[in-house]
């Protein structure tokens, strides 16, 4: 059962702002960074709009599993339910709105709202309701089954959800950046990957601000220099973890692609060596990992080095608007919490050999995977994170009205674009903000289908 809802109205900014005027072609506004209605607006607008990421199949791998998430601003339970049904139910009771649930991830058949003790099946329809001789009502009424996004998909384990009935399927939303996320993918043995614990973090800044940066190749050197430093100390040769970006990044081997819908791909993978061992040899030292190696170099011989690769953060940023991340070999997910507040969350992630093909050195790869945790999630992110906080300080001064985001532009020939319509340039230019902004105006200007759904 659909129930529409006229998210225009409740939210309406664009009567309030112009749009086009705040976001132009080479800058945008402060506003769209500080302001409390703007803000509110992009939560239907944009997080009620589009695809949003919401979590990973291998986290609710059986029937009953759940996990709590988000969507914008909305708690959210995303379950497999006993019948097998990925759902995403608000998680809030139909009662007087409290959560259902308060815990991170479990197994459960039912969920009993801890305030009155209304309790849910995991479809969301209400089962019982304490002392139900003092209503009137029938309680069979669907307006009380717990409220659910009424579109949930997965792209090859990933799940994505949507409240916008208009929008188009998920494959049509990820569209070309399919293309780098089957190869992050397929790198891995059968294809897949087990999603694990998180490293979550936190910053006083607008979410927007991390996606500015999830492209950004122009920062790197100077925002990340103690990293670079720290990466070539630990190690005899010179050309570890991000080190490519030295010298001059305008015209090394990598580049951006803006795929349409606001996602965009940051390759640095043509700087790798196209060897076995070539990924392994430019990954970032963790100290107390050598044993790992010269034990899988020992047992495997020659076969090692792609072995070690499986362990290595490939090159690659996969962006896909508005929260999410493939990075190295981390899942990132942005969370809004306020106009100035973002969650910053990474999983690591690791390898699964249901078929047997890594010949039992599966339990080697994924702890040298985990120690990748120690590179940029851990001492880069940081920087990024302390970076946005100032930009948001930065956007306090209230007659300093602009941004710029114009590397790049104007320069002929240095922009592509294909005949697919993917645009490509280097990885220092900004052509990747100017389109993701484009098309986030786009969206704040449009008016979305929203529905919720109930169980009938
Ligand atoms: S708020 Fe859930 S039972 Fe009352
Ligand atoms: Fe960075």
């Amino acid at each position: 059962m659909l129930e529409k809802v006229n998210a225009g109205r409740l939210t309406s900014a664009s009567d309030r702002f112009d749009f086009d005027e705040l976001v132009q072609e080479d800058r945008a506004h402060r506003l769209i960074y500080t302001d409390p209605a703007i803000f509110q607006a992009e939560m239907t607008q944009v997080f009620g709009a589009v695809w949003v990421y919401l979590g990973h199949e291998s986290q609710i791998a059986r029937n009953d599993d759940f996990i709590t998430t988000r969507l914008g601003l909305r708690p959210i339970i995303l379950l497999r339910d006993s019948q097998g049904v990925i759902r995403a139910l608000f998680n809030r009771c139909t009662h007087r709105g409290t959560t259902l649930c308060r815990k991170d991830k479990g197994t459960a058949r039912t969920f009993t709202c801890p305030y009155h003790g209304w309790s849910y099946l995991n479809s969301g329809k209400l089962r019982a309701v304490p002392w139900p001789d003092g209503y009137a009502c029938d309680f069979k009424d669907a307006k009380y089954n717990v409220a659910q996004v009424p579109r949930v998909d997965s792209y090859r384990g990933f799940i994505f959800g949507t409240l916008n009935l208009d929008a188009p399927p998920l494959l049509d939303y990820l569209g070309g950046i399919t293309k780098p996320i089957d190869e992050w993918l397929d790198r891995q043995p059968g294809g897949k990957i087990a999603v694990c614990e998180a490293n979550r973090l936190k910053y006083k800044g607008n979410w927007k601000l991390a996606y500015d940066n999830s492209g950004d190749g122009y920062h790197v050197v100077f925002s990340h220099r103690s990293l670079l430093e720290m990466e070539n100390r630990q190690a005899d040769v010179a050309n570890k973890g991000m080190s490519y970006y030295r010298s001059s990044p305008d015209t090394a081997p990598m580049y951006m692609a803006y795929m349409g819908n606001g996602h965009h791909f940051k390759d640095k993978r043509p700087a790798i060596e196209k060897r076995a061992g070539g990924l392994w040899a430019v990954e970032g030292p963790a100290p107390g990992t050598e044993h790992y190696q010269e034990e899988l170099r020992r047992r495997y011989g020659a076969k090692a080095e792609e072995i070690l690769d499986l362990a290595s953060s490939e090159p690659v940023n996969i962006n896909v608007f508005p929260n999410f991340s493939l990075l190295g070999n981390h899942i990132q997910v942005f969370d809004p919490v306020a106009v100035d507040e973002t969650d910053v969350t990474w999983y690591g992630t690791a390898v699964v050999d249901e078929e047997g093909v890594l010949g039992g050195a599966v339990d080697e790869i994924n702890a040298l995977r985990m120690r990748t945790m120690e590179q940029f999630p851990n001492f880069g992110e940081v920087d990024d994170l302390a970076n946005f906080e100032e930009i948001q300080r930065g956007l306090g001064c209230l007659e300093d009205e602009w941004v710029y985001m114009h590397r790049g532009l104007g320069i002929p020939g240095r922009v592509k674009t294909d005949a697919n319509g993917i645009i490509t340039a280097p990885a220092t230019d900004e052509a990747f903000m100017r389109e993701y902004i484009r098309e986030w105006k786009r969206l704040m200007k449009a008016e979305p289908n929203i529905a919720i759904k109930r169980e009938p």
